[in-house]
């Protein structure tokens, strides 16, 4: 009843913001995102007959009740579909800073829904597990798979149709995202409560939804021709565009900072210097640049040389989640 796994982090390149349905955690766009070799989560799940509640450490310290009580809730769905009602232990340690933006819930849900189905001698197919990781956190259906991602919104109430679904792997297009990290703290406002504040307040969010499905159209045909130009045009858009509904909110979310907004400033300048460089921005103020090999040198020199940038993280098109041989 013990399993271990590990999941890697995704960077969106067309956002996912907003849901459909918050209780099965149904998105209100879909999304297509890159799953990221360097950053991952390893997590152990093993369901235990002596405890009688369940038990996280996160990062090799006691998670906090909030963390606790989502993990719980996501076991229950677990605990549920296998039939049994044991509680677990769960240690987890991410490789990068955690809940700074950089999709830390993606990878940990991957993982967690891997190593805990297997726990409970569950063997899902890859659609069902981006299914079940997708009611941990949206962007975690993504992280099952490798490489260019795509998920889908789905139509269905029961969210059978919302799953995560392979464009191409890992190995097919070597380009590069180097993520400045420009605070390492928390940030203020997570995703979920950030996207349903947005759902309820902005005016541009019907627009939102209404345009993303001309996005996932283009991004499937860039990463078709690897038509660098035109990836890196249209993360820059959709980053932009979910920045703007989130400032449209009232009151608006403002997940960058000032070093944010000079890197932008200072990405396009070095991009109209002739250095194809593009840059996407999650829920937090770090920025990641999109490049490719022959540049990621210069770029990554040129990030941590900036004021305010406290470390740069080199990333490179990373696989799906899978399972790791369990450890003596
Ligand atoms: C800005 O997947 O963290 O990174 O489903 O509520 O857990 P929940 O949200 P989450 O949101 C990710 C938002 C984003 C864009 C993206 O990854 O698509």
């Amino acid at each position: 009843m013990r399993a271990s796994a590990r999941a890697h982090a995704n960077i969106a390149l067309v956002k996912y913001w907003g849901k459909r349905d918050s209780r099965l955690n149904l998105p209100a766009v879909g999304s297509i995102s890159l799953t990221l070799k360097e950053l991952f989560t390893e997590t152990t799940v093993e369901f235990v007959a002596t405890s009688d509640s369940d038990q996280f450490i996160l990062n090799s310290q006691a998670a906090s009740p909030e963390q606790s009580e989502r993990v719980s809730r996501f076991l229950d769905l677990i605990r549920r579909q296998a039939g049994i009602d044991l509680s677990a232990r769960v240690t987890s340690r991410n490789n990068f800073p955690t809940g700074a933006g950089l999709a830390s819930s993606a990878s940990a849900f991957a993982a967690l829904a891997l190593a805990a189905s297997r726990a409970v001698g569950l063997s899902l197919s890859p659609r069902e597990l981006s299914i079940l990781a997708r009611q941990g956190s949206g962007s975690a259906a993504r992280s099952v798979f490798g490489g260019f991602v795509e998920m889908h919104r789905g139509e269905r109430s029961d969210g059978r149709d919302a799953y995560a679904e392979p464009l191409a792997d890992q190995h097919y297009w070597d380009i590069r995202l180097l993520i400045a990290v420009t605070d390492e703290g928390e940030k203020p406002l997570g995703s979920t409560a950030g996207m349903e504040h947005t759902a309820r307040t902005a005016p541009y969010y019907p627009e939102w939804i209404r345009s993303s499905s001309a996005d996932l159209v283009e991004m499937r045909t860039a990463i078709q021709k690897k038509d660098f130009t035109r990836l890196g045009e249209l993360a820059e858009f959709s980053c932009l565009k979910m920045h703007a509904l989130a400032l449209s909110a009232r009151p608006g979310i403002v997940y960058l900072n000032g070093t944010t907004v000079e890197l932008i400033h200072a990405i396009r300048e070095l991009r109209h210097r002739g250095t194809e460089v593009y840059f996407t921005i999650d829920a937090g103020p770090q920025v990641k640049v999109l490049c490719l090999p022959e540049n990621a040198r210069q770029v990554s020199d040129f990030l941590k040389n900036f004021p305010g940038v406290q470390r740069v993280l080199e990333t490179t098109p990373g696989p799906g989640a899978h399972l790791m041989a369990e450890e003596a």
